[in-house]
């Protein structure tokens, strides 16, 4: 009984196991391949598809206002306030103040670099 415990002990030490759970190099790779197909990997590459997903992308919904209308007012006249933002699009800056606040403190969209 004591040499199969010291029998199976001795396996499960074994160094080998390791090697055995790590991951395989081409699963890596394959993860990587995955990043590369994605969506936002797509639109990124792609002006046309940048500038298509940015105009998708309704912001004010109350006057269908989309984020390419609102980004480009921004970057255009320099603006930093919901107020300037309603001036210069048509976006109300009612429910959708929230989201027109986040796109002034935020970087660039993905899809804003991507057509620049
Ligand atoms: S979504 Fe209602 S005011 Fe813009």
């Amino acid at each position: 009984m004591v040499k199969l415990v010291e029998e199976i002990d001795e396996s499960l030490s074994n160094p080998m196991w390791g090697q055995l759970r790590r991951p395989a190099p081409w699963e890596a790779l394959a993860k990587a391949m995955e990043r590369l197909q994605s969506p936002v990997v797509a639109i990124a590459r792609d002006p046309a598809l940048a500038e298509a997903a940015r105009r998708a992308r309704k912001i004010c919904f109350c006057n269908t206002v989309d984020l390419g209308t609102i980004e480009d007012a921004i970057y255009a006249h320099g603006l930093t306030t919901v107020a300037a933002v309603t001036e210069h699009t048509k976006a109300v800056g009612g429910c959708c103040q929230r989201r027109i606040e986040g796109i002034l403190v935020s970087e660039p969209s993905v899809t804003r670099q991507a057509v620049e």
